[in-house]
């Protein structure tokens, strides 16, 4: 993969995955031969100095087991094991203590501040980092082994707020004072779901998950319990796969179970677009498993097969269906509606719209059907696709959607997701055109958070000329990935300006969003400090052009990212945009399942070509 790749290709293709990554914290289990081989131990010590020098926070949880059973050998002590679990008596314990916070803990410390790191070793009891209790396996006493019941995630952070990697010996201590050998991989999920990790990695001997010796790419909860049920996952890797699916319950994103044997493993997961291992999620990604035969006509998760002759073509359709309610395009169609975020604009623009063009529309909230809980995507996609013509669904992951474009035989539209809302911003940019405001090269300035509804104006700029500038405070960036590819279209200007007023001098458009996006209400406080002085009011309004348009895609926190004067004023747009959403979708729904005449498309074509000709053409 990287062979015939120069060395500014490796950077450039990293990248997107530098700025994804920036600030979040990931937690390595070190363990197998990448511990014992000196070459791999060096590989290691330099990728996680690498990976925290470039701003990603970096816990190490620890083995140790063939030091433990060595140094039980030379001391005369007997070894032993139930099901692969270590029974640890006083005698052994003691040994644990010596050598994995005595020794080991110490020789990993020691090699990555050599490579430049900055590591602190810690045990499970510095500090009362890993509170445990005893652990009793199917029922069974092993000794001192323990589980842990919590984690002082304060003294972890304080560490990484230090620009410390903390490298923590899996040793626990209880309430009653006692020490506890806890499992390193249990250990490893624990932490990573007390600080709500962004990624957690296993360091195995082997390439990642083998079933019938072949590499499984990515594994989801369903499958995985049954490969467990038939015994093709066995062994080891049973506790870190079911632990890996605790962690991604309690927050985590995404376990990776990689092969430490290879040199910079982690770094070739992380930085390259190709992944190695096994990743363990929720459910499955884009384009795994995309069954080819089936395939269907067309997707709407974002603008990627949107032009700008298409849009036009969706407005002058929307005009149409205007002036034209009696067209019943639809009739005998029915589209599945799945919420898993709360709604009005969406759900019943939707809905009324499926309704006045003939078809059924069919609401299911997710405490209905519980996607990826009750019933993995792929069977949900596949049910739904036998029922319905098309499916809307709006959705945290965005891979979600995937998934279920992937699997399901009718098209899928994307009615938000964490990344993208798509919809919404045809609604805009109809609005614009409706207002007859509407220009290629035009100033659309975004304040507020780089969120959903932000990427989505950012994706449009990669299809239509513009001037997009978002004014967002440091840390509140849009998605790298969707970013990069739009620059790369370089057909407009995108800025990142962290001063309002900066940002708004000489809009065309003033745009915001709510500063907190559903999902992310653990966020509020930090979010309304952050904010402060990004509110679109009469002050900055005046530093916009004198005609500039004030959008809000609803809903709005009056008062917080917007004042009540300016969305009610004269240049609000906003109740246009909510009434736009239906007949965008509505335009956006024929051409997706719509009978409509080709001949009735083929006019609008033309006319959009034309409208487009009167236009001033500003450069971006
Ligand atoms: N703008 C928008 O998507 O609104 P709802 O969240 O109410 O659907
Ligand atoms: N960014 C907001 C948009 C709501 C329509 C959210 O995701 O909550």
């Amino acid at each position: 993969m990287l062979k015939n790749t120069t060395k500014e290709d490796i950077l450039i293709e990293a990248l997107p995955y530098i700025q994804r990554y920036e600030g979040k914290t990931f937690v390595i289990k070190y363990g197998g031969a990448a511990m014992t081989d000196t070459d791999l131990q060096e590989s290691f010590a330099k990728d996680v100095t690498l990976l925290k020098k470039i701003g990603i926070n970096i816990v190490i949880v620890h083995g140790g087991g063939k030091a433990i059973t060595d140094l039980s050998g030379k001391l005369g002590l007997e070894t032993r094991f139930h099901d692969g679990q270590r029974i640890t008596d006083a005698e052994t314990l003691l040994n644990v203590v010596m050598t994995l916070v005595g020794t080991t803990n110490k020789d990993i410390v020691r090699l990555i501040n050599r490579n430049g790191g900055s590591a602190v070793g810690l045990s499970g009891m510095d500090g009362e980092l890993l509170q445990a209790k005893k652990f009793l396996y199917n029922g069974i006493d092993l000794g001192f082994v323990g589980e842990v019941e919590s984690v002082n995630t304060k003294f972890i952070e304080l560490l990484l707020s230090n620009g410390s990697i903390p490298v923590i010996a899996p040793v626990g201590v209880g309430a009653d004072g006692e020490m506890y050998n806890i499992n390193a991989d249990l250990a490893a999920a624990s932490i990573a779901s007390a600080l709500n990790a962004e990624k957690l990695f296993y360091m195995t001997d082997t390439e990642g998950i083998l079933i019938d010796g072949e590499l499984i790419p990515t594994l989801t909860n369903g499958k995985a319990k049954q490969y467990i049920a038939e015994g093709l996952i066995s062994g080891g890797m049973v506790p870190k796969v079911q632990s890996s699916f605790d962690a991604i319950e309690q927050g985590v994103k995404k376990v990776h179970i990689i092969n430490g044997t290879v040199t910079h493993s982690i770094l070739l997961e992380i930085f390259t677009n190709v992944g190695v291992g096994t990743q363990i999620i929720k459910s499955e990604k884009l384009k795994q498993n995309i069954e080819k035969k089936n395939k269907k006509e067309q997707d709407f998760l974002d603008f990627s097969t949107l032009t700008k002759y298409g849009l036009y073509e969706l407005f002058h359709l929307a005009d149409k269906l205007k002036k034209t309610p009696e067209l019943r395009p639809l009739t005998g169609k029915s589209i599945a509606l799945i919420f898993q975020k709360p709604s009005l604009r969406t759900r019943i623009s939707f809905e009324v719209g499926i309704a006045q063009l003939g078809g059924i529309p069919i609401v299911l909230n997710n405490e209905t059907i519980g996607l990826g809980t009750r019933e993995s995507s792929y069977d949900v996609a596949k049910v739904l696709s036998r029922y319905n013509d098309g499916i809307v669904a709006r959705v945290f992951e965005h891979s979600l959607l995937e998934e279920l474009a992937a699997h399901g035989t009718v098209p899928v539209i994307n009615a938000l997701s964490d990344l993208l809302h798509p919809c919404q911003i045809l609604a805009d940019v109809y609005t614009l055109y409706e207002h007859n405001a509407l220009r290629p090269g035009m100033k659309i300035v975004f304040i507020g958070d780089g969120n959903n509804v932000a990427n989505s104006w950012i994706e449009l700029a990669g299809i239509f000329p513009m001037h997009f500038v978002l004014g967002a405070p440091k840390g509140f960036q849009p998605d790298p990935v969707v970013m990069q590819k739009s620059l790369a279209a370089g057909i407009s200007k995108i800025e990142i300006i962290d001063d309002p007023v900066k940002a708004a001098n000489g809009a065309d458009v003033l745009y915001t969003d709510v500063w907190t996006s559903m999902g992310q209400e653990d966020e509020k406080q930090k979010r309304l400090a952050a904010f402060k002085g990004f509110t679109i009011s009469k002050k900055l309004l005046d530093h916009a052009s004198p005609n500039c348009l004030v959008m809000h895609c609803l809903p709005a926190h009056r008062g917080e990212e917007i004042t009540d004067e300016v969305m009610i004023g004269s240049q609000s747009v906003i109740f246009d945009q909510a009434e736009n959403r239906l007949h965008i979708q509505k335009a956006l729904l024929c051409s997706l399942f719509g009978s409509i005449d080709s001949s009735m498309i083929q006019k609008f074509s033309i006319e959009a070509k034309n409208y487009e000709k009167t236009k001033a053409t500003v450069s971006a």
